[in-house]
């Protein structure tokens, strides 16, 4: 089992690229099954939840190849830090419509080939996921939203068994109660080829979701309304192969935003997207953290002689704060002048992180959905476990600004959704070991 050896206390100065974000790749990869054209995606992250999905892309028929595209040629070694590798996926045929629990049990998101399945191939076997550390996680959205179009849904021996009707999904009305990016993402996809048109209401529109839409048009998806929470998709017969590149990772952009928030120094982050976490950057700069925007560069600087502010969060959808950002917020936020109240309404269990931290000295008190952060309290070292992606990630911050050396143990949640973080921070001065 790898861990993190972090000593504390050194600022962070230099460049960081970061890279394609997990929370697209991974609908888009699903997207290639509705085509048995080629699907080339670029800027795809190298995370354990990418090898996963296509593992499953691969067991339902997919054909995969991986091509290194991180910048540097034969001469010039590529800029330390700096990844990408391009993807592609050719769907010829669909051999296996089965979604095994050995897989899907290691990543929620292996639910989104349930829609492609369908409206390639009008059947589809998909496993539960089952809960995870965060939550229970259901798919009911996803299940309600199949129906609407005309699938006819029954769950066996924890599997989902999805009929499609005889000519396949027929387009209809979705209204979501309750937003949810999966689910939005996967009655997405399965509209592109229904008969007639499907609209759907209160639909998630997070970054990635528009993203997944942009690369279904250029497959010759008819979809209206990106970035709204009202989506109208007109079904086409067949969708072609495309080229497409994964818009950067906003929560990767987010977290290293708050590390030098946390630690001080200067870090330009490159090839990011502002406009997908606004809120994010509007919060740090509220809170003290100095951010410069320039182009697809952000330039993030603390001087930690300065006090920092406290805040209260509440996560919600886009455009509001991201659930994803929670954690190391309220790490940042351990070092504010006062109190922070953050309340977590996505998710009934994301508070993994606070008996980490308050072994490491803070002080935060959890009433239901909220954490009140009691600041300011210096962080001392502490070996610590990592529970989720966004909870270890907050974790490793800590222990980045901790006074002593600290150990972050199961560090494979991080894996899931870092790609090379100890280097990417290494290579800005921190103090950071991976051990076996
Ligand atoms: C996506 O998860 C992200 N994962 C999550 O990121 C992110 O936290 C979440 O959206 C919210 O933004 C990927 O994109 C792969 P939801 P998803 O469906 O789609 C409930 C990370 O750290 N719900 O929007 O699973 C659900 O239990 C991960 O990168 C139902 O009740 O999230 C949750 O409470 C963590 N029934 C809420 O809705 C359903 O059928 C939001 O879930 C589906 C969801």
């Amino acid at each position: 089992m790898d861990k993190l050896f972090i000593t504390g206390g050194r600022p962070l100065y230099g460049q960081i690229r970061i890279g394609g974000a997990k929370n697209a790749a991974l609908p888009l990869m699903c997207a290639a099954l509705l085509t048995h054209e080629k699907v080339t995606l670029d800027n795809v992250p190298y995370l354990a939840d990418i090898t996963t999905m296509a593992k499953l892309l691969v067991q339902h028929g997919a054909a995969l190849s991986l091509r290194d595209t991180s910048p540097g040629t034969l001469f010039h070694p590529a800029t330390p830090g700096h990844y990408s590798r391009e993807l592609s996926l050719t769907c010829e045929t669909i051999n296996n419509i089965i979604a095994p629990y050995d897989l899907v049990r290691t990543m929620r998101a292996s639910i989104l080939v349930l829609g492609p399945l369908l409206a390639r191939e009008g059947r589809a076997q998909v496993s539960l996921p089952g809960g995870c550390a965060i939550g229970a996680r259901p798919v009911d959205l996803h299940l309600k939203a199949m129906e609407a179009l005309g699938a006819k849904i029954t769950l066996e021996e924890g599997y989902v068994l999805a009929e499609a009707p005889e000519g396949g999904l027929i387009g209809g009305e979705v209204h979501f109660e309750k937003v949810s990016v999966g689910a939005t993402e996967n009655i997405l996809m399965a509209a592109t080829l229904a008969n007639g048109t499907t609209t759907i209401t209160n639909a998630a529109c997070e970054p990635e979701i528009t993203d997944l839409a942009q690369m279904l048009i250029s497959m010759g998806a008819d979809i209206e309304g990106l970035g709204t929470t009202t989506l109208t998709i007109r079904g086409v017969a067949a969708l072609s192969g495309t080229h497409y590149r994964v818009i950067p990772d906003r929560i990767e952009t987010g977290t290293f935003l708050a590390a030098v928030g946390m630690t001080g120094g200067e870090v330009e982050l490159l090839d990011t997207r502002p406009e997908t976490l606004r809120i994010v950057i509007d919060y740090l700069q509220q809170i003290g953290v100095e951010i410069v925007e320039h182009n697809t560069t952000l330039r993030v600087k603390r001087d930690i002689t300065q006090p920092l502010k406290p805040m209260d969060i509440t996560t919600a959808p886009f455009p509001d704060f991201p659930t994803d950002m929670q954690a190391q917020l309220m790490t940042l936020l351990t070092q504010a002048e006062g109190d922070s109240t953050l309340c977590e309404t996505i998710f009934e269990n994301r508070f993994m992180h606070v008996p980490e931290l308050t072994r490491m000295g803070a002080n935060i008190t959890v009433d239901g959905h909220c954490a009140t952060v009691h600041g300011r309290t210096p962080l001392k070292c502490a070996p610590v476990m990592a529970t989720d992606l966004r909870a270890s990630v907050s974790l490793v911050i800590a222990a980045l600004a901790a006074e002593g050396s600290s150990t972050v143990q199961r560090i494979y949640h991080l894996d899931r959704g870092y790609e090379r973080l100890e280097e990417k921070l290494s290579l800005c001065g921190a103090d950071i070991q991976r051990t076996r």
